[in-house]
């Protein structure tokens, strides 16, 4: 019986090559864990958690599993306590998106734990093995929420795998089944790193609703934008097209600040307070108001993510797919 298994695996704990990605506060110890249990490797997003909430959650992942996870940080909002508690808590994997986690590496080395850099080229990536990261994440254009470079999966990760080999490389961007993951392990990878399959699970902490349009969502329901800026600017991120992007397109693509009901409160949090429109916030399960005005971050392979389930099933399937597919090639 064939195994799925990369030397990844065994660096990070990991019985299968499949890594639940990092999704923002939709990535909570019950996915987490429930990835890391079945197999996989769980994320918890901690960029915008305090402290005592890092603790608690890491606590809680422990408790439910003794699987393998990390962290993710996204840079640009003073991760300095957050790494140290988490690395106090015994984290052994730190993943960073969106800038440059050099001032960092040493001090996670010295607590202990790897680093993961999520890059969209071969040169980011080689410059970040230089500067000490163990695992290199290749992200594709395709992807779901906040995307870093402009190379799509197939023609990345390719790339990345010859600059940086042996450093392992994980494949992030429209993987959201066996055949995918079977693919990017052909194209090198050690792991596929899978975001909008993981968001229509059962644990995810978003608003059911979102998962539904997620799973109606075909592969061209998606728009490459800069247009949620309200708290990250200047970041382009991938949604599915809503009719707020379409009434900004209408009124001639204004630049932020002139756009079409700028400001306008458009949903509640379940504390009340309020999100404006073209917030970066995704509804999550406490949330009120137009939601499908929200951003709805997702990737084109939304189009293949057909059904809401528990987390160790999409484990499961992706793994058996995954494993059929790879025979199906070589039969072939
Ligand atoms: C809802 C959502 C939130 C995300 N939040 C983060 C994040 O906080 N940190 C991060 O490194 N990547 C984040 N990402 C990007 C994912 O980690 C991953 O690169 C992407 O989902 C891969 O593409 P896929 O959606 O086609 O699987 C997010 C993606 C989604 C869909």
């Amino acid at each position: 019986m064939p195994q799925l298994k990369t030397p990844l695996c065994d660096r990070l704990g990991m019985a299968l090559p499949i890594v639940q990605a990092p999704i923002g506060s939709a990535a909570g110890p019950a996915l987490v864990a429930a990835v890391a249990a079945a197999g996989g490797l769980g994320m918890l997003s901690i960029t915008w958690k305090d402290v005592s909430r890092v603790r608690q959650e890491v606590r809680r992942v422990r408790e439910l599993t003794d699987g393998a996870f990390g962290v993710n940080i996204v840079l640009g909002w003073e991760p300095e306590e957050r790494i140290e508690a988490a690395l106090a808590e015994g984290v052994r994997l730190f993943s960073f998106f969106w800038g440059d986690p050099a001032s960092h590496i040493g001090r996670i080395h010295d607590g202990g734990a790897l680093v993961a850099l999520t890059v969209g080229s071969a040169r980011e990536a080689r410059q970040a093995v230089e500067a000490g990261v163990d695992v290199v994440v290749a992200q594709g254009w395709e992807s779901g929420g906040h995307v870093w470079g402009g190379v799509a999966t197939l023609p990345l990760v390719p790339a990345v795998v010859d600059a940086v080999g042996p450093t392992p490389v994980v494949a992030a961007g429209g993987i959201a089944d066996g055949r995918g993951l079977a693919a990017v392990l052909c194209l090198g990878a050690q792991a596929g790193w899978l975001g909008t399959r993981f968001l229509a699970s059962q644990e995810a902490l978003v608003h059911p609703q979102y998962k539904r349009w997620v799973v109606e969502a075909l592969e061209t329901a998606t728009v490459h934008t800069e247009l949620f800026d309200g708290g990250w600017p200047e970041a382009p991120h991938r949604v599915l097209e809503n009719e707020v992007f379409r009434t900004w397109e209408k009124a001639g693509r204004p630049d932020s600040g002139s756009r079409p009901g700028e400001g306008q409160p458009i949903a509640k949090r379940g504390d009340g307070s309020l999100i404006e429109k073209y917030s970066v916030e995704m509804p999550t399960p406490d949330v009120t108001g137009d939601l499908g005005g929200m951003a709805l971050y997702a990737g084109q392979s939304a189009g293949i993510v057909r059904e809401i389930l528990p987390a160790a099933e999409i484990v499961r399937r992706v793994a058996a797919e995954a494993l059929e597919a790879l025979a199906a090639a070589s039969r072939s």
